[in-house]
């Protein structure tokens, strides 16, 4: 299912001026990014979208040494215990680390980490966007993994689905290659095989909070075809 051209239209204004910065002109839309870009620095300032774009690259570099010891500084995590972030989108790092976050005092954050909820907790929305922006303009490098060849299962389920199970075919939201398509579906190309299975399993169980379709996909898999398909998708690039 590709994204609509008129999602631009639906977007928070803060997601429309991080795809300008970003030069996504097409979920950009009409607004002008110079005007947008003009908006995003402090009074009385001006500057131009590319020097935008350069201030949160390097604030987000340097927040970013906060989160080395467990995803890498460049966002390639050296264990499968911890996500890569690297070649993220920026919008989907951005919503994630706001859904960390417990929405109000005391009430459970819609996806619950021990780890990170308290990491997210402290950081500011600009934070949150900065850090976001640095991590997607790394480059991934992919996990070893098993080629197609060797997973024709989980080939099969990425490109064409379950039919009997009424499993979607994965590269429709994640894009055939596993990139994603911004800015709502995440890359999961290269990604750590665990960290795929350990979330579809969280989905499937309801741990986190799906806040999209991926709870009734989950839920509708065996197992052995979420491990099958997690080997593949890690193994794209
Ligand atoms: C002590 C280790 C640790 C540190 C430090 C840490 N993280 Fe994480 N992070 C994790 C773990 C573990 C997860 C997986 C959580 C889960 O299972 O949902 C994660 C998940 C994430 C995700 C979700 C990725 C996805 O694909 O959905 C984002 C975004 C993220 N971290 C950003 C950050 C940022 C930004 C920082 C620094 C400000 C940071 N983390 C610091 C351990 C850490
Ligand atoms: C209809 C669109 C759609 C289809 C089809 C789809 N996904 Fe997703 N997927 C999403 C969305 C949206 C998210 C982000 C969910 C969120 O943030 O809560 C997601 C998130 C994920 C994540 C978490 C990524 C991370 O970094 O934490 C994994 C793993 C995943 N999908 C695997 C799959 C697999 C495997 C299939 C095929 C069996 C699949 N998806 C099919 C829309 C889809």
């Amino acid at each position: 299912m590709p994204v609509s051209p008129r999602i631009d239209m639906l977007l928070p204004l803060s997601v429309r001026r991080l795809a300008c910065v970003l030069g996504l002109a097409a979920i950009a839309g009409a607004l002008p990014c110079v005007a947008s870009a003009a908006a995003a620095t402090p009074a009385g300032t001006t500057l131009s979208a590319p020097a935008v774009e350069a201030a949160q690259l390097a604030r987000g570099r340097t927040l970013a040494q906060s989160c080395a010891a467990c995803h890498g500084s460049d966002g390639n995590a050296s264990g499968p215990q911890f996500p890569k972030l690297a070649g993220q989108g920026a919008s989907y790092l951005e919503r994630e680390l706001e859904r960390f976050r417990a929405p109000r005092p005391g009430a459970p954050a819609p996806r619950p980490s021990p780890i990170m909820t308290p990491i997210a907790q402290n950081l500011s929305a600009q934070d949150r966007r900065d850090l976001a922006v640095y991590f997607a303009s790394r480059s991934v490098k992919p996990a070893l993994s098993p080629s197609a060849a060797e997973l024709p299962l989980g080939a099969q389920i990425w490109r064409g689905g379950i039919a009997d199970r009424r499993v979607p075919a994965c590269a429709a939201c994640h894009g055939a290659d596993g990139h994603g398509i911004p800015p709502l579906y995440p890359s999961l190309a290269g990604q750590w095989p665990q960290y795929l299975m350990a979330q579809l399993h969280a989905f499937r169980d309801g741990t986190r909070d799906d806040h999209g379709p991926m709870h009734d996909i989950a839920s509708r898999m065996t197992d052995a075809q979420i491990r099958d398909v997690a080997d593949f998708a890690a193994g794209l690039h």
